[in-house]
């Protein structure tokens, strides 16, 4: 009975390269649709104003916030310019206490000041900036906001774990400047952007080919480099590059042609954000776990997987981590070890048998290979609308891609990410997924974030 559970769960979760195909088209009409107008499409196709990406020769002392991720982190870089890069790079990390997640947007950016004061306060002297300069900072708020400069922006809706009712509609750099200002502090931030933002520019800092990045972390989302004069709600300026960077929020999309379960219906319906980031419910470390969870209950309930009786731990949100799931997946020993361990330290459910942890092992593939399947057919609608999916017409060379890449799924996951530059290859022409490379940019998006205040800078001299 629990096999022919796993085998209903394979066949509905099934991600074939035709349905592929047709998520793809579909992202990539998304795309046009959200570009389009305001509210054209679940994607909103948010424009951050960074129309220029970091050159190398960005210099001088830039600090950096990054907060959406699972950690909260506050960074120090010196720059050296063309000649010195990346001088000194440091940071500190810290999780955001659970109560701040859903309390009141006073608090989380109090607590997020206190944090940047404290760093400021232990740095030493050589590192602070010239005399009579403001430190400046970029802020790195991985949540949708429509920005209305480089530096401001107000906050569309949280997602994730956060959900704070009074932050939605404020401009979040107003909040932080003014909890800085309760801290005592005098800063400047020059530079607002989202964590693919972030990631897409400290990517394209190293290596010029880098157009797109992806995160792959508690949530999921994409930025890319589109021609201004391609975006039909941009009345704005064209910049020298003619360049807009777009914040797709692409964690939002969502389509026909998804393949879902009951298991996904269940948990967007409980979630905080019911019927919001369909497709990051599919993909991202927050819920990956808890799909898993939901499928192993059904089979404790009607299949008796785990005895006479369902364990009730197994009946608690969020209780089956995707690092536990992670963990088991990865699990090689003959006697799959890890997968009875972690059944018994986070389930409560010992003395499980191999045929039983073969089957955690069998559901954690469906759920992961979903979900990194899908993100594939995601880059392949970005690699679309960019006209880089496809060998030139012209019969000239393929253009190197580079997509840069982040978060904790990402990095830790192995399984997924590799699924992900299987899927990638399989769904592209020889010679174009033979010039598209994807990178991992470690930490990118804080360095991103100073790289955007320094071409932001108060104290920047007007080009000649
Ligand atoms: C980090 C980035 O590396 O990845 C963050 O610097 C980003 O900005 C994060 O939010 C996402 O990963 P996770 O797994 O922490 O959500
Ligand atoms: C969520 C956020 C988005 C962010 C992503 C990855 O989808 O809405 O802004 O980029 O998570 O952290």
């Amino acid at each position: 009975r629990a096999v022919a559970i796993l085998k209903e769960l394979e066949e509905k979760c099934a991600a074939p390269v035709g349905k592929l195909r047709q998520v793809a088209d579909a992202m990539t009409v998304e795309m046009h649709a959200g570009l389009a107008s305001e509210g054209g499409s679940k994607l909103k196709m948010i424009i951050s104003y960074v129309d220029n990406l970091p050159t190398g020769d960005e210099e001088g002392l830039f600090y950096a916030l990054d907060l959406g991720g699972t950690n909260f982190r506050v960074l120090r870089v010196q720059l050296g310019g063309r000649e010195g890069r990346v001088l000194k790079q440091e940071f500190e990390e810290v999780s955001i206490p659970p109560h701040l997640m859903v309390g009141n947007s006073h608090d989380l950016f109090d607590y997020i000041a206190s944090e940047l004061a404290k760093f400021v306060a232990s740095e030493d002297e050589g590192d602070r900036p010239p005399a009579g300069r403001q430190r400046e900072l970029g802020f790195t708020f991985s949540f949708p906001v429509r920005q209305t400069s480089i530096s401001s922006g107000t906050l569309i809706k949280w997602t994730k774990g956060f959900s704070i009712d009074d932050t939605v509609g404020q401009d979040v750099v107003s909040a932080l400047t003014s909890a800085i200002e309760r801290q005592g502090l005098e800063m400047n931030v020059s530079a607002l952007v989202n964590d693919t933002i972030g990631t897409l520019a400290g990517g394209r800092y190293y290596d010029n080919d880098v157009i797109a990045a992806v995160i792959l972390g508690t949530g999921t989302n994409a930025a890319y480099v589109e021609h201004a004069n391609a975006i039909p709600k941009w009345h704005g300026p064209l910049s020298k590059t003619g360049e807009m960077v777009i914040n797709m929020e692409w964690g939002n999309f969502r389509s026909s042609h998804l393949p879902t379960t009951e298991f996904d219906t269940a948990l967007d319906s409980e979630s905080l954000n019911p019927g919001e980031q369909i497709f990051e419910k599919l993909i991202s470390g927050m819920y990956l776990g808890d799909i898993v969870r939901r499928v192993l209950l059904r089979m404790a309930k009607e299949a008796a997987l785990f005895g006479d009786t369902v364990p009730p731990k197994l009946e608690v949100s969020f209780i089956l981590r995707t690092p536990h799931m992670s963990a088991m997946h990865h699990d090689t020993s003959p006697d799959l070890r890890v997968v009875g361990t972690t059944l018994k330290d986070i389930l409560g459910i010992s003395n499980t048998s191999l045929k039983t942890r073969k089957l955690v092992i069998g559901v954690c593939d469906v759920v992961a290979k979903r979900g990194a399947r899908l993100a594939a057919a995601g880059v392949v609608g970005i690699l679309k609308k960019m006209g880089r999916d496809s060998s030139p017409r012209d019969g000239g060379q393929v253009p190197r891609t580079v997509i840069a890449m982040d978060g904790g799924l990402f990095e830790h996951y192995t399984l997924f990410s590799t699924c992900l530059e299987v899927t990638l290859k399989e769904l592209l022409p020889d010679d174009v997924a033979a010039a598209v490379a994807v990178v991992h940019a470690n930490d990118g998006s804080g360095l991103g974030a100073a790289l955007l205040a320094a071409s932001h800078s108060l104290y920047l001299q007007p080009a000649a």
